[in-house]
């Protein structure tokens, strides 16, 4: 297996929840397969005084509690503790990147890394123009013959609105090249995202039904079942077309609706898909009402448990009119797609945690069994699931045994899970490891970001400024406000359900 070169990365944000939950389990996981350099050390970046052993400790816990690589062997966990280190750092303070500068040309020669630096901006996102300025007054992003590779990894949110994200992006690349700068989208790195593409394009049976001849609307849905827990402060100031479309779904229609590429390389690929979104027909503000529907969890009953309201929850504004949910109807104007209805939905509190794609097949042109099985026979659907139960189902209709001519609607299904050799990596493991090769195909590029902000921005404005749109209430542990149903345009019509209502029946939640 090929490797990268030796690197130093450093976790800015070293303290926070991302880096506990995701950056070291992922870092993890790769040691255990191999899969990270030959030599390699991990500077965390944060406030906080604490010395390297007792950083080395966190990890350690950490990985205790959030790796899913179970049992941990506890000889490999010490032996891949001891890469981390630690530097306490007033992010903001230009004079402070100094003793950085050191500590990094320790670290460097230590893991003999050439200067090859990975910078993992993971703080809150008002500091990340700051980090890459300061890194870049100190020289830290400089490549040349004589220094190795730099290469900054931003987290979302890219941003709150289209001006502020070229703002962030202006500033970025005031010290940084685009080649060296990685927004980071983990929905990218999800083994079934990615898969959207093998299977489109590795398969000769799929392409050709791939457009509007045959496809009659698309459903997107990212639901959760959690609350916003600690983040109500990030939380309430984004809300969840900022969190979840702007970015994650985008991408996923992306993937669904993209051309294919001339050729499997990050300049392809990502030309592709920034024409879809540069295709999306934009949803005037005077259209918003028509065409999105937002709400916000109440308190409810889950499984007999109290949950509380969105508003109750810690770090939120009482008052505040941030969404949990939204649905909207999209179109993509173009050749493949024109007239096809994209729905897409996302919440939390939701019933259950799934996020998956149904394509619908355009009924029969004739319907010769009509009155012998139930009305949407005909319908066929292809139901990708991008977690959990991760798979592939296809639904069409089968001749029910005996006499007369009775249609059911049966499936064939794939399940990641069967296959003896499944194991799935997480979206990290795989974004960090192509950051460390160089390879940004599954990083968002900036006119792909600047695309989707100005297909939301006009949703974000009319919410701000129209005051006769409103946000529909819907009980914690339910589907949402049922006025999202308003957006199909047929009575028949209606959103998949992978599992029932919560708050009044019992969760499943199957492919
Ligand atoms: C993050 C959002 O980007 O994605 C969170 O900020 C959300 O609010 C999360 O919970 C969902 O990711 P996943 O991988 O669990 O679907």
């Amino acid at each position: 297996m090929e490797i990268p070169e030796n690197c130093v990365v450093v976790i800015f944000g070293a303290s926070g929840d991302l880096t506990k939950r995701k950056l070291v389990p992922a870092l993890y996981a790769l040691y255990l397969q191999n899969a990270l350099p030959k030599k390699f050390a991990v500077l965390g970046v944060s406030r906080s005084l604490i010395s390297d052993k007792d950083f080395q400790k966190r990890i350690v816990d950490d990985i205790r509690t959030y790796s899913s690589k179970k049992p941990i062997n506890r000889e490999k966990l010490k032996e891949f503790s001891k890469n981390f280190f630690y530097q306490s750092l007033d992010a903001t303070n230009e004079d402070e990147y100094e003793i950085l500068k050191k500590r990094l040309s320790e670290l460097s020669k230590r893991a003999k890394s050439k200067e090859n630096y990975l910078y993992y901006l993971s703080t809150s996102p008002t500091l990340f123009p700051m980090i890459a300025e300061n890194l870049g007054k100190k020289g830290l992003q400089t490549e040349n013959n004589r220094t190795g590779w730099k290469r900054i990894i931003v987290e979302k949110p890219f941003g709150r609105d289209l001006k502020s994200a070229q703002a962030l992006n202006s500033r970025l690349q005031s010290y940084f090249q685009e080649d060296q700068i990685y927004r980071i989208d983990h929905y990218l790195g999800k083994e079934t995202v990615q898969n959207i593409m093998a299977f489109r394009f590795a398969n000769g049976i799929i392409e050709p039904l791939w457009n509007r001849n045959f496809i009659s609307r698309v459903e997107v849905t990212a639901a959760e079942s959690i609350g916003v827990e600690e983040r109500g402060g990030y939380y309430d100031h984004y809300g969840v077309l900022r969190d979840m479309v702007q970015n994650h779904l985008l991408q996923v229609v992306g993937t669904i609706a993209m051309e294919p590429p001339a050729f499997f390389t990050a300049t392809a690929v990502r030309n592709e898909t920034v024409k879809v979104f540069q295709s999306l027909k934009p949803i005037k503000t005077s259209e918003v009402r028509k065409y999105v529907v937002r709400g916000q969890y109440n308190a409810s009953k889950i499984r007999g448990k109290e949950v509380s309201g969105y508003r109750e929850e810690k770090d939120v504004d009482p008052k505040s009119k941030t969404p949990t949910f939204v649905a909207l109807k999209i179109f993509i104007d173009n050749f493949r797609w024109g007239d096809v209805p994209f729905y897409i939905r996302s919440g939390k509190r939701l019933p259950t945690r799934v996020t998956e794609v149904v394509i619908y097949f355009k009924k029969t042109p004739h319907h010769l069994f009509t009155g012998n099985g139930h009305p949407n026979i005909g319908c066929n659907q292809l139901i990708i699931r991008i977690q959990p139960d991760e798979g592939t189902l296809l639904k069409f209709g089968m001749k029910t045994p005996g006499a007369g001519f009775k249609i059911e609607d049966v499936s064939m299904d794939f399940h990641y899970s069967e296959l003896y050799h499944a194991y799935i990596p997480e979206a990290y493991e795989r974004l960090i490891l192509d950051c460390m090769f160089g390879d940004a195909t599954l990083y968002a590029r900036i006119d792909a970001v600047e695309a989707c902000w100005k297909f939301v921005d006009p949703i974000l404005d009319a919410w701000q400024n129209r005051s006769n749109i409103k946000i529909y209430g819907y009980p914690a542990g339910t589907w949402g406000p049922k006025e999202s149903l308003a957006l199909f345009d047929y009575p028949d019509e209606d959103w998949r359900y992978p599992c029932k209502n919560l708050a009044t029946e019992g969760e499943y939640c199957e492919l």
